[in-house]
Formats: C-alpha cells, structure tokens, sequence
C-alpha cells in the first residue's frame, strides 16, 4: 500500500464524497475479493467469530438485545454479534458494502438481520426514530466522521436510556506516526498533528486488506483526540464506564513492524519496544 498527499477538500460533504467512492470500490474485493483473506471470510462463514475476545467479555450478554452497528461495511462483525443472539441491523453509506451484508446474511441463514444504507448524519431519519439496547461501533470507523459532536448526538438519539456504546478503536496516538528507514535502523516519527481540526487527504493504491490491489483511491480521514472522543460523549448525555488499551490492532499499518497475534489482530514485532495501538471504551447513557 503506498500513499501520497492529496489536495484538501474544497468541504466536508466533497471529502465525504470522496471517502464513499473509496469505500464502493473496495467493498467486493473485500467480501469475495482479493481483500477475503485478510477478512478470513471462508473461516468466518465456516463459524469463526470476528470480534476480538475481549469485545465479548466486556460488552456482555448480547443475547435477545436490539444492537445497532454504525459503519457496519460487509456485515462481518454485525452477524457475529447476531450469532451471540443480538437482534442486529447494520448501517453503512456504502451500498456494495450494505449489498455484501445482506448477502451474507442471507448465506447464514440470519433472517432477522437487517442492513440499513444511510450516512451517520442520517441514521436516526433512516431508522425512523427507533432506539437500541446496544449501539456498537469502531475498528476503523470514527477516523471517516469530520465531527465526532455530530456523532455523538446522533449515537445519544438512537440508544435507550440505560443502553450502551461500545467500540475499538485504534490509539489515537498511533496515527501520529510513520516508520522511517535511516541508516541506523526503522523509527516511528510523527507524521500527523492531532490538532489540526482538517482531514489528512491522500490519494492511495492498494487497501489495508490487499496492499497489491490496483485501485487507486482519494481519502480523507479526520484523526481524533481522545478528549475529543470522551468530551463528545460526555457533551451528549454518555457515562464512560470504562476504557482499555492494549497492544494489539485490528489491522496491519506497517507489515514490516508487525505479527500476527491472533486472527484478525495484530501486534509489534519482538523486539520492538511495545506501545498501546488500539482501545476499547463503553459508555452508557443515562
Ligand atoms: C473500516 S470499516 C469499519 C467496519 C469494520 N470494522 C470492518 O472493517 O468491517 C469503515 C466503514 O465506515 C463506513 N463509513 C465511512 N464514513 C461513513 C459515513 N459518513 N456514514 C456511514 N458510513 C460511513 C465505510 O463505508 C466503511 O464501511
């Protein structure tokens, strides 16, 4: 995967643009693609669960509760929620990826699963007003949202009172940085300021699930703080129960710092000196 600075968007709503179209594109790739092994899509279909272990524990018994994914992409992580039991519906703004849902849903057999396709901004217009139990999010997710304010309300319409959100996400910390070769050897250097409110625009070849697919891609993702995170919670009617980070990650940022630690994570290689990469947080509304 390489990537180059692109030119910043003229707004919010043409970057959005441009972050769907990226999204479109890569969407089949990664549900029956070249992007499915990173996905582990034959092992997942044949019964492995896509959540991290921790995931299960700390968000708890999710049989019979109504959980809303935000940002769902294929519906990988949304039907291992409703294989635990939950009552779940997905909603993404990428129709290939909403598509890719409900076909795996409908290869599963889940037939009370439902795939809504809608942007954040729209989410409670498009579920009409209703409220979950359980709104679950993250992995890749919050980075793609210009204004976590916004999101936060949005989250605090469509939970119940006393319902939860919870989400993994990648350290903020770790967006800042970028390995460098010199002549002594690779180093992280800081890349990015976290203060700078604008998105960091490239324009990319290759996605985190298949660095060698050819498309060529225009991004732009607003890094977050996490008092950005935790205020905007707190602003919008949330309680932070508690928050976890640990030294595992989702994906793969820079295959020749990282290992695999187990499926569908990642951790810095031996040898490296270990830094936190990824949390997870719940928050409940009161
Ligand atoms: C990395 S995925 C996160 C989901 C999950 N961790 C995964 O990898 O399958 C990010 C998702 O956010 C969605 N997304 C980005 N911006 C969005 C927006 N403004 N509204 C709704 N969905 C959005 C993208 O379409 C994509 O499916």
């Amino acid at each position: 995967m390489s990537w180059r600075p692109a030119p910043a968007p003229e707004s919010d709503e043409v970057a959005i643009q441009e972050n769907l179209d990226s999204w479109d594109a890569m969407a089949h790739m990664h549900a029956q693609g070249s992007g499915a092994e990173f996905y582990r899509i034959e092992q997942w279909l044949a019964g492995e669960c896509k959540l991290g272990p921790w995931e299960v524990e700390e968000l708890g018994d999710v049989n019979g509760r109504s959980l809303l994914h935000m940002q769902c992409h294929i519906g990988t992580d949304t039907l291992s929620w409703a294989r635990r039991g939950a009552r779940v519906t997905g909603l993404d703004f990428s129709e290939n990826a909403i598509l890719e849902a409900r076909r795996f849903a409908e290869i599963l057999g889940i037939d009370d699963a439902r795939f809504v396709h809608a942007t954040v901004a729209n989410a409670a217009e498009a579920l009409d007003g209703e409220q979950f139990d359980i709104i679950y999010t993250g992995r890749g997710a919050l980075c793609w949202l210009p204004d976590l304010e916004e999101w936060a309300a949005v989250c605090a319409g469509l939970v119940k009172s006393g319902g939860v959100l919870y989400l993994e996400e990648t350290t903020p910390f770790v967006n800042t940085l970028e390995p460098k070769e010199t002549s002594e050897g690779s180093f992280f250097v800081p890349k990015y300021d976290l203060f700078n409110a604008g998105p960091i625009s490239e324009i990319g070849e290759g996605s985190y699930a298949n660095p060698q697919w050819p498309g060529e891609r225009t991004t732009h993702c607003w890094e977050f703080r996490y008092d950005t995170l935790i205020n905007a919670l707190i602003n919008n009617g949330f309680q932070i129960e508690f928050m976890h980070e640990r030294d595992e990650l989702f994906f793969d940022p820079w295959p020749e710092k990282f290992e695999p630690s187990r499926p569908n994570y990642w951790r810095l290689k031996e040898g490296e000196v270990p830094f936190p990469l990824s949390f997870t947080l719940r928050a409940r509304r009161v």
